[in-house]
């Protein structure tokens, strides 16, 4: 939990979540990453992950200059939950040191994270596949700035989360400044056009048999949805289900799937969506949504009948099923 990006503080009311869920019912230890990077252990470690059965694990792979006790907790673990969201956490990297540590851990595995990270080439993927999605430029420090798009338009870093260096832009005026709030976060990013729709974000959970939660819209008072309506008090409202037709629900979830299968996603995944009238177009995925046990992810499989302790022990499951599916193959 924690972790380098803008988002630690989300990540870490999401840990607070699961780890109160989870401790119940297994023997949990947090290691919490500090924003510049350090990993760090609570004082004393559960005796059940310094088991001998554990010791076993080749921990020695680690290149990490960890504190020891982290690089003991790590290889001890039955299964790692990185509640980590946006660069080095989401991203693949978290995911990466944890296959070379041998040990099983939640949600999506390496190439899924940077792909889906990625909101530029995750969407080369889709289209590629044929699931809609919303239309950009892609734009890297020292283009030139150009798009074809009336304005409104949306400019956005292409590796973040959680709204932050997002602008809403009415007019030319505001373009010049609203690069440059994404170029302080990113070196590429997307000039996107504004989609006039209702927002609707969908669930996905499973590894190669994924299935779809219920819908939901998101509402809000905001003229959208940035990080202030994601995250203050009565910022926003859940609809389940979202008021589109029947057709467009079962659209809405076909294509969550498709793009948790085309985004190679295991585990669990959120797919937002834009939806204008009939057309259900993918915004972006996120692999390691908002967690806490109010968090959109958690109230969309509530409403479809899975609870959040439930949602957790899935996860887990997920997690150690992919693990013994992928040592039995020959590298
Ligand atoms: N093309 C668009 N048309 C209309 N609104 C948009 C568009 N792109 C983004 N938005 C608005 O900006 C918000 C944030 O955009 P987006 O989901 O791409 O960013 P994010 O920072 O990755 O979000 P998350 O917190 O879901 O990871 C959306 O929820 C929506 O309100
Ligand atoms: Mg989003």
């Amino acid at each position: 939990m924690g972790g380098r990006s803008s988002e630690h503080d989300i990540s870490l009311a999401s840990a607070g979540s699961v780890i109160e869920v989870l401790r119940d019912r297994y023997d949990t230890v947090s290691v919490e990453i500090d924003r510049e990077g350090h990993w760090a252990l609570p004082a004393a470690v559960p005796p059940a992950l310094e088991a001998a059965e554990h010791a076993s694990r080749s921990v020695e792979t680690l290149p990490v200059l960890a504190d020891s006790s982290v690089a003991a907790a790590l290889a001890g673990a039955d299964v790692v939950f990185p509640v980590l969201h946006g660069p080095f956490g989401e991203d693949g990297t978290v995911q990466g040191l944890l296959e070379l540590a041998g040990v099983p851990y939640v949600g999506p595995g390496v190439l899924a994270s940077a792909l889906c990270m990625d909101k530029d080439v995750f969407k080369a993927v889709l289209r590629d596949r044929g699931v809609p999605v919303t239309s950009s430029v892609t734009l890297r420090h020292g283009d030139p700035v150009e798009h074809p798009f009336p304005y409104p338009v949306f400019v956005k870093p292409a590796r973040l989360g959680s709204s932050v260096g997002i602008s809403k832009v009415h007019d030319e005026a505001e373009l010049g400044p609203a690069l440059e709030l994404a170029f302080r976060h990113d070196e590429k990013l997307l000039i996107e056009e504004f989609v006039d729709g209702l927002e609707v974000e969908c669930g996905v959970l499973g590894n190669r048999e994924p299935i779809a939660s219920l819908p939901g819209q998101i509402v809000t008072h905001a003229e959208w949805y940035d990080f202030s309506a994601k995250y203050e008090e009565g910022g926003m409202e859940l609809i389940v289900p979202p008021p589109i037709s029947d057709e467009s629900v079962e659209r809405v979830q076909c294509l969550a799937v498709e793009a948790f299968v085309a985004g190679e996603c295991e585990g669990m995944a959120r797919v937002d969506f834009l939806v204008r009238g009939d057309e259900v177009l993918v915004n972006e995925l996120n692999t390691i949504p908002g967690f806490t046990s109010t968090s959109v992810y958690a109230k969309l499989f509530a409403a479809s009948g899975i609870s959040y302790p439930e949602l957790l022990d899935r996860l887990i499951e997920l997690a150690l099923e992919r693990h013994e599916r992928q040592r039995r193959y020959a590298y």
